[in-house]
């Protein structure tokens, strides 16, 4: 959400509205993955993972971003195979979905890079332009 309001703040709607609309699946899998914990009688203890990162340059945020997505990936498949040791199929299968997400969130970010070592600086003026577009014809939220 850090990344989201910055790149909202800049005017880059494009990149921020990823970032929001990410931002909103991770806390729905916080959800999934409670609940789940909940189900089979345990407690959850909601803290962050880590200290938020105060970037402000996009290409590093969509970096941070799609590794932190890499990173999920591989954990959710890890403690996919750990359920499956534990003989769990329903956390087995909540932890495999959420691979899918973390995939396509990676993917997501991955093309936002591409673009930005594509067309650079340009890339993010258009974003601004467009939002200044849309606010003159009455189009703005
Ligand atoms: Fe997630
Ligand atoms: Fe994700």
């Amino acid at each position: 959400m850090y990344f989201h309001f910055r790149c909202d703040d800049q005017g880059y709607d494009l990149l921020a509205g990823l970032f929001k609309r990410t931002a909103i699946e991770e806390m729905l899998h916080i959800e999934r993955i409670s609940e789940r914990i909940l189900f089979l009688k345990g407690e959850v203890e909601l803290k962050a993972s880590a200290e938020v990162s105060k970037i402000h340059e996009v290409k590093d945020m969509l970096e941070l971003a799609s590794k932190m997505e890499q990173d999920s990936a591989r954990d959710y498949n890890l403690w996919a195979n750990e359920c499956a040791a534990n003989a769990d199929s329903v956390s087995k299968k909540l932890f495999e979905d959420l691979v899918l997400d973390e995939e396509r969130h990676y993917d997501q970010y991955d093309t936002e890079m591409d673009n930005m070592a594509k067309f650079g600086d340009r890339y993010l003026a258009l974003q601004s332009i467009e939002r200044s577009k849309n606010i003159s014809m009455g189009n703005a939220e």
